[in-house]
């Protein structure tokens, strides 16, 4: 009798459902175009998607031509690569690269249904510091872009560990098939270890408390394998904050000793300084290249690469100062606010 029963559809918990799953109108965006345009105008990022930071600023600056050949070295939702791809016709190609094993096969999904096949995108699953890898077979690049850190798909996603908002586990990678998550990292970790990577990654005020706390727990048999595990301890460890600023500078601490941790288990700067060492040479001669970081590590390390190349003539011009995202795309996308946009280009 049961099966004749028509199913029920699953009610759409209000606009604001809670949980990730529940929100499964923004995790379709191709069918409920009508209810992710009315996120968005909210200032919010539907939870399947990622919206592109800085993107009339970066075309702008890349001045794509039919003909060339680049890189998205962080194709993520493929929205810069979806505007690169109107500019390339006829005749140019797109390399896209990223390490995400979720998420890339969702994106070039997408795209090959707006019509961008393999005659003119390539995608890699594959960190962008095997940029020379992608020079070898493409030949020299007219223009790369790389856009860095994680996406919204990736932070708002309980199940991969990046926020601790939610309860997920402490996984934190963009790849999590590959190498040493979040919890497995904590488990063998010394005080002084952890101490340098909550200083060096994200400049924690409060890194010894904090190492101390996660360390000596750990010896104690405290398990610490999910996101708000994690974020437990470090508001014990912050206890002796004056209540009425702690809850405040317990959230900053949790920010940063998240993306400490994520730096850390991606090897981001490691990867990042890679990158660049190799980027000159991948570059045609007037190549253009922008880099979008978040982190004032990225900023630094992305400034000091190009002013070197600069100094040595192999970069003919290089940004004087980063560009920042409009006020108006920091209202409608808080995310656009921390964003630092350089460019360069090859002598
Ligand atoms: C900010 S998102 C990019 C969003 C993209 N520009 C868009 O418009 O949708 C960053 C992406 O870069 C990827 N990524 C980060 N580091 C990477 C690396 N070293 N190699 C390849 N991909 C990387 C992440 O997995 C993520 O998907």
């Amino acid at each position: 009798m049961d099966d004749e029963k028509p199913k029920r559809r699953i009610r759409y918990k209000g606009t604001h459902p809670k949980s990730f799953k529940e929100k499964y109108k923004e995790l379709q965006p191709e069918q409920y175009a009508e209810d992710i345009e009315k996120v968005m105008q909210q200032g919010r990022t539907p939870a399947g998607m990622h919206r592109s930071i800085c993107v009339t600023e970066i075309m702008e600056f890349l001045k794509i031509t039919p003909g060339q050949i680049g890189l998205d070295a962080t194709l993520g939702y493929g929205g810069h690569s979806l505007e690169i791809l109107k500019c390339l016709t006829p005749g140019g190609h797109l390399y896209a690269t990223d390490v995400d094993p979720f998420e890339l096969p969702r994106t070039k999904e997408r795209l090959t249904a707006l019509g961008y096949g393999p005659e003119i995108l390539t995608i890699k699953k594959m960190n962008f510091s095997g940029i020379d890898q992608i020079a070898l077979e493409a030949g020299p690049l007219n223009f790369v872009l790389a856009d860095l850190g994680v996406s919204s798909m990736q932070i708002d996603n309980p199940e991969r560990g990046f926020s601790f908002k939610v309860e997920g586990p402490l996984d934190l990678r963009l790849n999590p098939k590959s190498g040493k998550s979040a919890a497995q990292l904590l488990k063998n970790i010394s005080r002084e270890e952890l101490e340098e990577i909550l200083m060096v990654n994200s400049d924690e005020i409060y890194a010894e408390e904090i190492a101390e706390a996660i360390v000596s727990g750990i010896e104690k048999g405290r398990i610490i394998e999910t996101t708000t595990q994690l974020q437990k301890i470090i508001a014990e460890a912050l206890d002796f904050l004056p209540q009425n600023t702690s809850k405040e500078l317990i959230k900053k601490s949790c920010q940063r000793s998240f993306q400490a941790l994520r730096i850390e288990v991606n090897d981001e700067f490691g990867v990042l300084d890679k990158f660049l060492e190799k980027l000159p040479d991948t570059l045609a001669e007037g190549g253009r290249v922008a880099i979008l970081s978040f982190h004032s590590g990225e900023d630094r390390r992305v400034k000091k690469a190009f002013q070197s190349l600069f100094r040595d003539g192999i970069f003919s011009e290089v940004a004087p100062d980063p560009i920042r995202a409009s006020a108006e795309e920091c209202i409608s996308n808080p995310r656009a606010k921390s964003a630092k946009l350089r460019w360069a280009i090859k002598a």
